[in-house]
């Protein structure tokens, strides 16, 4: 039996989600895992990105992994990559072993809590790339992000790339609003029900008026703690409202 807690770590504080819990996880992974060919736009998107050819002998780690559905869409087209699965959550990192099973050596695991310095596998030395998809707004803390940044950027090889797909906010408290709108105007369309998708405006417009958004930074605010851990060509590479991807290479 897998231990499947540590209490009172960061990794199990995350506002509404419980990533310590085994039922939470499950259900989170079950709903998500419904998302991932809407995703996959993105995943290949952030492959296409990869400053390396298919064929690449090449490590890549996997910043708060999960389950593991980046990784297993760059190996998938990276026949020769090695994925490095990081993230706090045992239930997650079992879910991921579970569906990884079959790519052996070229998947591995690394638990670690991102709020410790120490968060980095101590082997390989540096990655050819790193990457991550919406796990570091779940710190709620953007000075330790900035961090994480910069310890990235230590440990990529020339020429590396990281790539992170996450939440962003929006620019200002008007634009905020107007995307809780887009956003009900969407889930209408999908054939949501009126009183949800009003709850939904109703929401989205009070949070936007009492704080400048949910998440930890706004787009501008990523890309200049990018160019500041030393990133360079650092840019946005695709945004829908409050989702974006972005990064820098080394
Ligand atoms: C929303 S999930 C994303 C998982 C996967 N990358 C994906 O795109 O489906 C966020 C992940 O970040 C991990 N995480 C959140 N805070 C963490 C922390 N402080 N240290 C390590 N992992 C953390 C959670 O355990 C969870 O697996």
């Amino acid at each position: 039996m897998e231990t499947t807690r540590r209490s009172g770590s960061h990794a199990e504080r995350h506002g509404p989600h419980d990533w310590a819990s085994e039922t939470y996880v499950e259900e989170w992974v079950r709903r998500q895992q419904s998302e991932d060919a809407e995703r996959a736009e993105r995943f290949q998107l952030m492959c296409d990105l990869l400053p390396f050819p298919r064929d690449a002998t090449v490590t890549i780690l996997d910043v708060g992994a999960g389950y593991g559905p980046v990784s297993k869409f760059i190996l998938d087209r990276y026949s020769h990559a090695t994925c490095i699965a990081q993230d706090g959550s045992e239930p997650m990192l079992r879910h991921a072993r579970a569906l990884m099973a079959s790519y052996g050596e070229r998947f591995k695991i690394h638990r670690s809590d991102l709020f410790d310095k120490n968060w980095l596998p101590g082997e390989p030395g540096s990655f050819d790339a790193m990457v991550s998809s919406s796990c570091l707004h779940n710190l709620r803390d953007f000075t330790r992000i900035s961090e994480i940044y910069r310890e990235i950027r230590a440990r990529l090889t020339p020429g590396g790339v990281f790539l992170n797909a996450d939440l962003v906010n929006a620019p200002t408290a008007e634009l905020d609003g107007r995307y809780a709108d887009v956003t009900a105007a969407r889930r209408q369309r999908e054939g949501a029900s009126p009183q949800s998708v009003e709850a939904m405006v109703r929401e989205g417009r009070s949070a936007a008026v009492k704080t400048p958004g949910p998440f930890p930074a706004t787009l501008d605010e990523q890309l200049a703690a990018l160019r500041a851990a030393g990133f360079r060509e650092v840019d946005c590479f695709w945004k829908d409202l409050r989702r974006a991807l972005f990064g820098g290479y080394v």
